[in-house]
């Protein structure tokens, strides 16, 4: 028996359920006990952007949606060809297998150091080595820097071909796979070079976080809690709550609810040239989390831990300027705690090295300061021409000497 309806949050849910009637009969107990859910939450996000559209799928069982969007990818020569990093092909082995079987498959190293243009030409080179023509479509199956990288190429190959992304880290989920920022980092700094290239279609299937280091979860929660804070206040008060867990039944809904978020704002201000709030509003918490990663090296920190001390060091920011009160930032504080986050510096860095950072900042608008604020929980907006002497005192306050 199958039946369709529409939940109250608008997820269309199919449920399917069998009657065990041979329990029935073997045992007496009330048929109705004895239902068996399977429950999949299958639905679409519409990233609206004129010829550029496409759809974000939130899939429990991504070979079954593949095949049912009509998408799955094909062995035949030159059609598809997959992108994933070596930790995700060991750790995900089964299900990479399931989807992508007889697919063309570029295994690279994980982590930050294949963001390359070394290993962008490792790209093209394999697309063009699998034939793959105008038509074909790389799979790019991993966290932001698959994302980023695959994205890249993608832009690039005979000037543009399609990719789908299947985002497998929270952070990737929430932000990387979003918005078509894409590239490669120089060995002068990150993100240099890249291109806006919008995905064909991007699937987000939470399967994937069961195998994600706690580590890199609690570095995507960082994006999420900012999410809360810069658009949805009773976001921030569920995850104030509940800590969220991969396995969390939430976990979905929320992903969704941080995609539409992101969605909004990119859709209103696709190439960050807003004058006030727009993109930039995603920054919240970046300003400070930038400068944390650029004094370390990019060796301390990962991204959302140092976006973790950078949302406290906002919400401090923010009560200088008289926006917050010191409840409000205690708030910051304690879900990002909760959410296994620093909200402090780990080791004390110099203020004057972090503020040197800052002005390094590829946001910087003609050497003024410009910070992302929070009027209140829930709601973010741009400040220029901070004075200086308030970030230096955040910093303080945040454990920098
Ligand atoms: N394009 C954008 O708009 C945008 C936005 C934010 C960040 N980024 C970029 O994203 C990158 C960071 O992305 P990230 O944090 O996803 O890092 P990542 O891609 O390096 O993934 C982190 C680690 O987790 C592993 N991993 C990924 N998924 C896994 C899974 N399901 N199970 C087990 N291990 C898994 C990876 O192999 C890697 O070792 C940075 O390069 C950043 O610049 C881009
Ligand atoms: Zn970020």
């Amino acid at each position: 028996m199958r039946e369709q309806y529409e939940h109250e949050t608008q997820y269309h849910v199919n449920i399917e359920y069998e009657t065990r009637s041979h329990y029935d009969k073997i045992t007496g107990i009330d048929l109705p006990k004895l239902l068996v859910f399977k429950c999949s939450v299958s639905d679409t996000l519409h990233i609206d952007l004129g010829e550029r559209s496409y759809p974000i799928r939130f899939v429990a069982d991504l070979p079954k949606a593949l095949a049912t969007a009509g998408l799955a990818p094909g062995g035949r020569k030159g059609s598809d060809v997959l992108l994933t990093d070596a930790v995700l092909q060991a750790s995900q082995v089964a299900l990479l297998d399931a989807v992508f079987a007889g697919v063309p498959r570029l295994v690279l190293p994980a982590g930050e150091k294949t963001k390359t243009l070394e290993f962008f030409g490792r790209v093209l080179d394999f697309l063009a080595a699998q034939g793959i023509a105008r038509g074909g479509v790389l799979w790019v199956v991993g966290g932001g820097v698959m994302g980023d990288l695959g994205g890249f190429a993608a832009a690039s190959y005979l000037r543009g071909i399609s990719h789908v992304q299947i985002p497998t880290t929270l952070l990737a989920m929430v932000d990387s796979s979003i918005g078509g920022k894409t590239g490669v980092n120089l060995s002068a700094g990150k993100n240099l070079v890249g291109a806006f290239h919008h995905p064909r279609a991007v699937f987000i299937c939470p399967q994937f976080l069961n195998t994600l280091p706690p580590r890199e979860f609690a570095a995507g929660m960082a994006e999420v809690i900012k999410y809360g804070l810069l658009g949805d206040a009773a976001l921030f008060a569920q995850l104030e709550n509940h800590v969220l867990q991969p396995d969390s039944r939430d976990m979905l809904p929320i992903i969704r609810r941080c995609c539409e978020l992101k969605a909004e704002i990119v859709q209103a201000d696709e190439r960050e040239t807003a004058a006030v709030g727009g993109r930039a509003l995603l920054n919240l918490g970046h300003t400070f989390g930038h400068a944390i990663e650029q004094a370390t090296n990019f060796t301390a920190y990962l991204h959302g831990e140092a976006v973790a001390v950078g949302l406290a060091g906002a919400a401090r920011l923010s009560a200088r300027l008289g926006l917050l009160g010191p409840a409000d930032v205690q708030r910051v504080d304690q879900v990002v705690k909760a959410h296994s986050l620093p909200a402090r510096l780990r080791t004390p860095l110099p203020t004057a090295a972090l503020m040197a950072a800052m002005q390094h900042d590829k946001k910087v608008r003609a050497g003024k300061l410009r910070f992302v604020v929070l009027p209140r929980l829930g709601e973010a907006a741009t400040r220029d021409e901070v004075d200086p002497t308030l970030v230096e005192a955040v910093w303080r306050e945040l454990g920098a000497t």
